[in-house]
């Protein structure tokens, strides 16, 4: 009898687990999702469903997530915190969800993020960070990310974004990055040509408008004319020849508006631009035309030689034969040719 009682209450348990609802949540067991949305929260409910793989936190009140704050949901693979007063991620934060695929943090608070916060989620598809007060992106947010092809950050206090943090998503396809406070100058180089590259093989993304320097507030990074950006120092190591070429290179000597000053950097001899495809070009063209040169030559002189050889030839043999009369002119007239070729010879 005890013995019973001990197993019912441990199958009530047991059920009480597996099906447990956190109190303000709404939670769909066909879906295996949560949705604790608009429900005043100031932190993550403690008892979610272990097999969860959508949750909703939008529209509440959470102000931090402390480390492994979504450990109780292993499963997840969509977590929405829009909308909630999120100003401080502690750097373990979204450590444990191995399977996340969609990450909003938009309309939050955030102002900085550690470096290294999203290296737990390696199958990260969409990451959205817009509208919060982001001023600086570190490089190494992520690891590689495969298979991100979302990205926004719209809406920040962004002035750069470094060309490295990019490369970690050679998947990405959607850019977001309107309404920034982007900083026109040298440092921004890389970004414009990353993204010249980027629309170019199919990506999508709205625009950077500059904020500053006045010289170019307002105006669209990838419409400012590449020439301008001369003093700066030049972004050479992973950039292809290829992508250069169409926008014209050999203008990087073109001397430049003192716009783009605040560059700072001292070494811009080091990157300077130096067109090194093209000697090897010119010199593959000018020994092409040599050689088609040297076969032409030999090629009509042979056939010179054949013509005066078949003349002489032929009048000889008039001369001995004493040919039909209609051949009587020919002879003459190609003795006099033979004279005046073979004369400087
Ligand atoms: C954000 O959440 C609050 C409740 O916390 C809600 O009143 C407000 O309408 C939400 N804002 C948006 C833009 O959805
Ligand atoms: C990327 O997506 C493919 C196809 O869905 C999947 O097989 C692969 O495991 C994913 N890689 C990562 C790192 O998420
Ligand atoms: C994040 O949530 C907002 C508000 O619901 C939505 O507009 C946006 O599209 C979402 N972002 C992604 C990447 O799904
Ligand atoms: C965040 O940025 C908005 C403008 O985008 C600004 O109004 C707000 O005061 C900023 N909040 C903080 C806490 O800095």
């Amino acid at each position: 009898m005890k013995g019973e009682l001990l197993l019912l209450s441990s199958v009530i348990f047991v059920l009480q687990v597996v099906c447990a609802c956190p109190e303000k949540c709404r939670c769909h067991s066909s879906s295996s999702s949560v949705d604790c949305s608009q429900q005043g929260l100031a932190e993550i409910p403690s008892d979610l469903p272990p097999q969860t793989l959508t949750l909703h936190l939008q529209d509440n009140q959470i102000h931090q997530l402390p480390a492994f704050a979504f450990r109780s949901v292993p499963q997840l693979t969509s977590l929405n915190l829009c909308n909630n007063s999120l100003s401080n991620l502690a750097p373990g934060a979204f450590h444990g969800l191995q399977h996340l695929q969609v990450l909003n943090l938009t309309q939050n608070s955030l102002h900085s993020l550690e470096s290294r916060l999203f290296h737990s989620l390696p199958h990260l598809r969409e990451l959205d960070l817009s509208s919060n007060n982001i001023s600086h992106l570190p490089i190494s947010l992520g690891q590689r990310w495969e298979n991100l092809t979302t990205f926004a950050v719209q809406q920040n206090q962004l002035q750069q974004l470094d060309r490295a943090l990019l490369e970690s998503m050679p998947s990405v396809k959607l850019l977001f990055l309107k309404e920034n406070l982007w900083k026109c100058n040298c440092h921004l180089l890389s970004l414009k040509l990353w993204l010249e590259k980027f629309i170019y093989k199919g990506g999508i993304m709205d625009s950077v408008i500059c904020a500053s320097p006045d010289t170019w507030k307002g105006k669209d990074l990838l419409k400012i004319p590449l020439e301008l950006y001369q003093p700066c120092p030049f972004p050479f190591p992973g950039l292809q020849a290829s992508q250069l070429q169409p926008l014209g290179s050999a203008h990087w000597a073109v001397p430049s508006p003192p716009e783009s000053d605040s560059a700072g950097e001292p070494d811009h001899a080091e990157y300077e631009l130096k067109p090194k495809p093209r000697p090897a070009n010119l010199r593959h063209a000018m020994a092409t035309v040599i050689i088609t040169g040297v076969v032409c030559g030999i090629v009509f002189l042979m056939m010179l030689v054949a013509t005066i050889y078949g003349c002489t030839y032929a009048a000889i043999a008039a001369q001995y034969h004493g040919g039909p009369l209609a051949q009587t002119e020919e002879p003459t007239k190609t003795e006099g040719k033979e004279l005046l070729d073979s004369s400087p010879a």
